[in-house]
């Protein structure tokens, strides 16, 4: 039987007691308790209902009956072990496996996108026999030491607090051709980031150190929705490899058809180009812990070669593979992809309108439902406007909107709603937009800014941030 709901103030409360605290909530000066779902909207517990622009995890929209439906099933007929024969692994397996280059054929499934990373990295690592790794600036890959090792958006923070490196890693420059090192007036900017990343590798050399891995998102996210330029990974997988490395796609947040013409990311950047490893995770249950690792037979072949078992409890399990296949079935029955695309193309246009009225929205950018409005103070100087973000965020929540904010400054307005988001979801949100920057323009021009703060105590530190 469900338990008794408790008043808001209530779970608060208990919350406060009962759970760590570095375990943030939403909104966290005025967190929405939510007790149900559907689609894309969320619902709390006076029945207001929320247009989710957040959850990438709900790929497929909340609660899809299709899905739920799968889950139950087998849930009723078997949960086992993964180590007993069964038919949905290999079901599930085959399925991926035809939405991925040919040579990315060996499935390793797994519970979180943390745990996909670090085998990624133990992968790479027994292939290679190499330790150290590239990552990007601002990258998140994951909570396990092995990964917040690897994320300066993370480890900064512990920055004179702990000796993080158990190896050696290099931060390669975000490839962000807005306001990183190459701009979009760059007539090469692909090549120009791509040779950081050389650099940082004759660096190593120099030194002695080996390259096992260059390990990215194929969109950096958290980086801020930043679009890279084309002809980057090419480039990048040609030095890497050329030092003995490989390369790592991280796909837990941009996978599965969110950028609507391709099923992954990493393939915006040419049908040809082709990573050593992908990793998966966040829209691949739908909710469920599913995620998976997928290489080459030659890196699985080293990695069994060692001698030693991967056993993992939970991964692969028939349940989670049945509700993988569904998520897979109702992408194509809906074709979300296609919505992803329609969609996000709107929403695009919609916001590059407001851009043309509004000064502060500094830049527009994304693919498929993969979207960042990025605000600036200044479009000459780029200053990020870090407040104005969060006050916009904070007044979207009062609309009943949920949007978050990201980016080195977390000036990035970031859209990752669920893929069944629709033409009229868009204009809803750009509506909100536009209506919220107008005041708070006619506000700013008559010096009222100060009481439009105070109206929202966003402290900047509470921000709200999300590397989901
Ligand atoms: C790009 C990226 N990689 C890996 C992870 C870690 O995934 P999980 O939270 O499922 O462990 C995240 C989570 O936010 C992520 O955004």
């Amino acid at each position: 039987m469900s338990q008794e709901m408790f008043q808001k103030e209530r779970t608060l409360k208990m919350r406060e007691r009962l759970i760590g605290q570095s375990c943030r909530l939403f909104f966290p000066q005025d967190p929405v308790k939510i007790v149900r779902a559907r689609g894309q909207y969320l619902y709390d517990e006076n029945g207001t209902q929320y247009l989710d622009c957040i959850s990438n995890v709900h790929h497929v929209g909340h609660c899809h009956p299709l899905v739920t439906q799968a889950a139950s099933a087998q849930m009723e007929l078997l949960n086992a072990n993964a180590r007993f024969l069964h038919d949905n692994i290999v079901h599930y397996a085959e399925r991926l496996a035809a939405t991925l280059p040919k040579k990315l054929c060996i499935f390793y499934f797994v519970n979180s996108g943390s745990e996909a990373n670090d085998l990624a990295l133990r992968l790479a690592r027994q292939y290679t026999r190499n330790e150290d790794v590239i990552v990007l600036d601002h990258a998140y890959h994951g909570h396990l030491t092995s990964l917040i090792d690897i994320s300066p958006y993370k480890f900064r923070k512990l920055e004179g607090q702990k000796e993080w490196r158990c190896f050696v890693f290099m931060q390669a420059p975000l490839p962000d051709t807005y306001r990183g090192l190459y701009r979009r007036d760059h007539p090469n900017p692909g090549q120009a980031y791509a040779d950081t990343v050389k650099d940082l590798i004759d660096e190593a050399q120099r030194k002695g150190r080996k390259i096992s891995s260059f390990f990215v998102e194929s969109l950096p996210s958290v980086g801020g929705q930043v679009i890279l330029p084309s002809g980057y990974f090419p480039k990048v997988a040609e030095y890497v490899r050329a030092a003995g490395g490989v390369f790592v796609a991280d796909e837990v947040q941009t996978g599965f058809g969110r950028v609507g013409s391709h099923f992954w990311a990493f393939q915006l950047q040419g049908e040809d180009f082709c990573p050593d490893i992908v990793t998966m995770g966040k829209p691949m249950g739908n909710g469920h812990p599913l995620s998976c690792v997928v290489t080459t037979e030659e890196i699985a072949g080293a990695f069994t070669a060692n001698g030693v078992e991967y056993f993992n409890t939970f991964g692969g399990n028939p349940v989670s593979c049945a509700i993988g296949l569904a998520v897979l079935d109702v992408m194509e029955k809906e074709d979300l992809r296609g919505n992803a695309v329609r969609v996000g193309n709107h929403l695009k246009e919609l916001l590059k309108q407001l851009q043309a009225k509004h000064p502060i929205i500094g830049d527009v950018r994304g693919v498929g439902l993969f979207v960042g409005l990025e605000l600036v103070k200044d479009r000459v100087t780029l200053t990020p406007a870090t407040e104005e973000a969060a006050l916009l965020v904070g007044r979207l929540k009062m609309k009943h909107i949920c949007l978050s904010t990201d980016g080195p400054w977390n000036s990035v307005i970031k859209f990752k709603p669920p893929m069944c988001f629709s033409l009229e979801d868009a204009e809803r949100v750009s509506a909100e937009i536009s209506h919220v920057l107008r005041v708070y323009e006619q506000m700013n021009n008559s010096g009222l800014t100060q009481t439009v703060s105070a109206c929202l105590p966003l402290a900047p530190s509470l921000i709200s941030s999300y590397e989901g």
